[in-house]
């Protein structure tokens, strides 16, 4: 896919990074007197990743660019613009990506910013820097976008068992040796809604939950059709349908709406060649790409590069150069619908791109654990020392407290 400069543009490494403890969501039901099946089933989510206080937008961003460099064999001097997409700032006017420059040396010659649309500000910037490419001004220096967030909706809260934490860091670049983006492909989409928000006063979002998912399906099919200048999504096309994932099940209520529309009809689930037709599609072109997100839970602004990333390190020799479709979705709301396209080097890359040893890892909390690190993350901003060796962290870069009004970051060794 070649833009108007002549260059193909789009992603040249990807990385993650979470908090080092998680929540599995049956240990959630049960305390909540919830039946497990509706977390694991109904929603379709297994663990969530849970931050502690020395754990926050800024660390996890620096693991996940300080990976997305060092994997892919990036020198920090080649990066010519930073973005940090988080709904999760540390402070109302820093921005999160001013401590990431400095934390992974990126040169001063460097333009630096963060963006802010709840789950949307990563793809923001995504677009961004695929628009700065191809305009020239990158002059053959490539963008880091990060996307960090903590999901959090407050104790015994509707949204209690959407909750997740992470960091998606991506480099986009000419000549990309992952995805190419089809930026002929590229729709957006704006609508004002009260869905999905976080006042100045709460750590925790305000969510309309079921009208949220309305304003998702909607917002899904305005970006397609203007991608794809209303014609039906090419689903058979696509080696895979990837989406915003803010917790599985609705992926694949997206996918369903998407097959119905590729269908020209209204499927019924009640009918059993609807139902396999569904359940086929769902199966190959979407479940397979859902299991990082299953265990991470709700990223916001990194989730649908959780699941970019769960499928391209499953990608087989018939995928390479296949299309996919990508849908972000950020509440308020804004979203993007694009196509990709898969680079035919991706398979140097397998391992960078599996985060499996991640995951398991990570610690497992009980339930007074869990409410004890929420509770201790509610005045984490004002402590003025926090020991990491409380929360069983020993390595990377963590938050130790705020001393004159100002963060304090610290590298730690084993
Ligand atoms: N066994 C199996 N399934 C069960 C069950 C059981 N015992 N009990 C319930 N279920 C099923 C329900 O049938 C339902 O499935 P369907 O949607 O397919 O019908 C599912 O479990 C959830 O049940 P409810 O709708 O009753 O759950 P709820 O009302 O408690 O809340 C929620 C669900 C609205 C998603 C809530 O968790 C929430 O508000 N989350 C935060 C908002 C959110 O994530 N919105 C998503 C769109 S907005 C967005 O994408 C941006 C973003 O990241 C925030």
């Amino acid at each position: 896919m070649v833009n108007a400069t002549g260059h193909t543009v789009g992603i040249d490494a990807l990385a993650f990074a979470c908090p080092k403890a998680y929540l599995d969501l049956s240990t959630l039901a049960e305390a909540r007197g919830v039946d497990p099946l509706k977390y694991t089933q109904g929603l379709g989510q297994e663990k969530m990743a849970i931050a502690s206080p020395c754990e926050d937008t800024v660390t996890m961003a620096v693991e996940a660019g300080r990976l997305a460099l060092k994997n892919y064999g990036i020198d920090p001097k080649e990066i010519g613009t930073l973005i940090v997409g988080t709904e999760t700032g540390v402070d109302h006017s820093k921005p999160v990506a001013v401590y990431v420059h400095e934390l992974l040396g990126l040169s001063h010659r460097c333009r630096t910013f963060e963006t802010k649309h709840a789950c949307y500000g990563a793809s923001a910037g995504l677009t961004a820097s695929l628009d700065w490419i191809a305009s020239g001004r990158a002059k053959g220096r490539k963008a880091l976008v990060i996307a960090s967030d903590i999901a959090s909706y407050g104790l015994k809260t509707a949204g209690e068992p959407t909750q997740g934490a992470g960091a998606v860091a991506m480099v986009v670049s000419h000549q990309p040796r992952l995805l190419e983006i089809d930026t002929t492909t590229i729709g957006d989409y704006t609508r004002q809604v009260m869905d999905f928000w976080r006042p100045l006063y709460s750590k925790y979002a305000f969510a309309d939950g079921h009208f949220s998912i309305e304003c998702y399906l909607e917002a899904l099919s305005e970006a397609r059709s203007v991608a794809l200048e209303d014609q039906a999504e090419p689903i058979e096309t696509l080696r895979a349908c990837l989406y915003h994932v803010p917790f599985v099940k609705m992926a694949k209520k997206a996918h369903f709406q998407e097959l119905c529309v590729a269908m020209g009809r209204d499927l019924d689930l009640g009918q059993p060649a609807d139902e396999q037709l569904f359940a086929n599609s769902f199966a190959r072109k979407v479940a397979p790409f859902l299991r990082f997100n299953a265990q991470v839970g709700n990223i916001y602004t990194g989730s649908l590069y959780l699941s970019v990333m769960d499928c391209l390190s499953q990608i087989d020799q018939q995928g390479l150069g296949a299309s996919i479709g990508l849908f972000s979705y950020g509440s308020g709301c804004g979203a993007t619908y694009c196509l990709g396209k898969i680079a035919p080097t991706i398979h140097t890359f397998t391992s960078a791109l599996d985060i499996t040893s991640q995951l398991v890892q990570r610690r497992r909390l009980n339930i007074e654990d869990y409410e004890s690190l929420i509770a201790a993350r509610e005045v984490s901003d004002q402590a003025s020392r926090l020991d990491p060796s409380d929360y069983n962290l020993n390595h990377g870069l963590a938050y130790v407290g705020t001393r004159n009004h100002q963060r304090q970051y610290e590298w730690l060794s084993d």
